[in-house]
């Protein structure tokens, strides 16, 4: 340990990132603009190409001026060749772990970022994964590049699960002030990956198994999924007694002890969606409550369907002859991604039944060039994300450009319902 310790403390150790996205960039740029020598390597060729030249592939705050900084001073490059990722002391992989269809984990990404990196890594290498895991998958990979390498886990090479907490909008910021956790699979893997992390984080860290490390990265969002569910549930509730939900919630939440969350169109993103699975997915027995909060929160967009459909029908204009713009693709506001976002969810359970939907995204490519362009002869407005551009819209001006003004808000970006409309908003009960 003696050698990659002061390699770390001296910022020479070479450093590998696997997988170069919404963390894995972020990750690498953090890591080169400490001071060490960080090569990315990327499946995606084009991904490369462009984070070679400067420009990030995806929209975060702040990344194109540090992306600049770190390709600028030599200390970051990126790579679709495994052979330039070879004998480097630290490896640090950050692969997407999605789900297959029938909802089980699809660790394919991760297997193959493992095996290649086993490939190329040496004796003393530190390799920590900070992708999102089911239970015991640590151990897993660990035993898998025990079998390519013969190299001993915890003698030969460390390894650590690393969890990623950041939230997209606010990842430089929460990179260096979130608490961190490091699962090793020996003391001496945590104690390694801490004061390797140390050089840009100012949390607070936290040492314990890989294990635990990996629940606690899924009870995280579990929580919060399960949380979200009660909070949908209620705006459900909300609407059969005329309750203003998000009044009532105000309300509740000054209660010492409560919290309860936001309602809106559903959840979506890579994470939340899919990690409460990965939670269960080991165990031997059903987690009713886990999969029951995963269903709520898949419903939602039904729920916007139906407010949509009901003030077609004050207006006696049927679905088939209606033309829809939705606003918002991605799952949350000002944000490109649109990954398992409830609002492209609403658009799939709306299309076979309205003549026309269109969409509008400022942050995603393939929608309509503006608001205005979007809702020209429309019949009825949906928001779907809660992106700032929405919280300021001129809706007289954009009400005298539609066909029919109907307005729903499934994320609670209306606070007084536009005057000439017919308004509904999930959670917004009679209003
Ligand atoms: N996005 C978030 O906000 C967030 C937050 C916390 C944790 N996480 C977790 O972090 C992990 C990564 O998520 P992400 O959002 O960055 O995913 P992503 O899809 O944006 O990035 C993954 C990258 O890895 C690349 N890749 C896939 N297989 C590879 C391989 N074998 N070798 C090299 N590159 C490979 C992909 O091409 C992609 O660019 C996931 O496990 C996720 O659950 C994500």
């Amino acid at each position: 340990m003696k050698g990659i310790s002061k390699g770390i403390d001296d910022r020479i150790a070479e450093m590998a990132v696997v997988g170069l996205g919404y963390i894995g960039l972020p990750t690498a740029i953090m890591f080169a603009n400490s001071g060490f020598n960080v090569i990315g390597y990327e499946i995606r060729k084009e991904v490369v190409d462009r984070i070679n030249s400067g420009r990030a592939h995806i929209v975060e705050p702040e990344i194109d001026e540090l992306l600049k900084k770190a390709v600028e001073s030599g200390r970051l490059k990126a790579t679709s060749n495994p052979e330039e990722i070879k004998n480097r002391d630290v490896y640090v992989i950050c692969v997407q772990t999605p789900l297959n269809e029938d909802k089980t984990p699809n660790l394919s990404y991760l297997e193959s970022a493992v095996k290649t990196v086993a490939k190329v890594m040496k004796k003393g290498s530190l390799v920590v994964i900070e992708s999102t895991v089911p239970p015991l998958t640590t151990v897993k990979m660990a035993r898998l590049i025990e079998d390519i390498t013969g190299l001993k886990a915890g003698e030969d090479f460390y390894m650590v699960h690393a969890p990623e907490r950041v939230m997209p909008g606010r990842i430089f910021k929460e990179l260096v002030y979130n608490s961190r956790i490091f699962g090793g699979i020996t003391p001496e893997s945590a104690e390694l990956a801490e004061k390797l992390y140390r050089a840009f984080v100012k949390g607070q860290t936290f040492k314990t198994s890989s294990t635990v490390s990996e629940v606690v990265k899924l009870m995280e969002n579990t929580f919060r999924d399960v949380n979200i569910a009660l909070a949908n549930e209620f705006a459900h509730l909300a609407h059969q007694y005329g309750v203003n939900v998000f009044e009532a919630i105000d309300l509740a939440n000054t209660h010492p002890r409560v919290n309860i969350h936001t309602p809106g169109i559903g959840v979506g993103g890579h994470c939340l969606p899919k990690d409460p699975h990965l939670l269960v997915w080991p165990a031997k027995d059903d987690f009713g409550l886990i999969r029951l909060a995963r269903e709520i929160n898949d419903g939602m967009p039904l729920l916007a369907k139906d407010l949509l459909f009901e003030a077609l029908k004050t207006v006696n204009l049927p679905p088939e002859r209606t033309v829809v713009a939705v606003l918002g693709l991605a799952y949350k506001g000002d944000s490109d991604d649109t990954r398992n976002s409830p609002a492209k969810a609403f658009v799939e359970a709306i299309e076979g039944d309205v003549k026309e939907v269109r969409t509008y995204d400022p942050f995603v490519e393939g929608t309509h060039g503006s608001v205005e362009d979007a809702l020209k002869g429309t019949d009825a407005a949906v928001i779907a994300t809660d992106h700032s551009e929405f919280r300021s819209l001129n809706w007289e001006r954009i009400g005298s450009l539609m066909r029919t003004r109907i307005l729903i808000d499934g994320r609670h970006v209306i606070k007084e319902p536009p005057e000439g409309f017919i308004f509904k908003g999930i959670g917004r009960g009679d209003c």
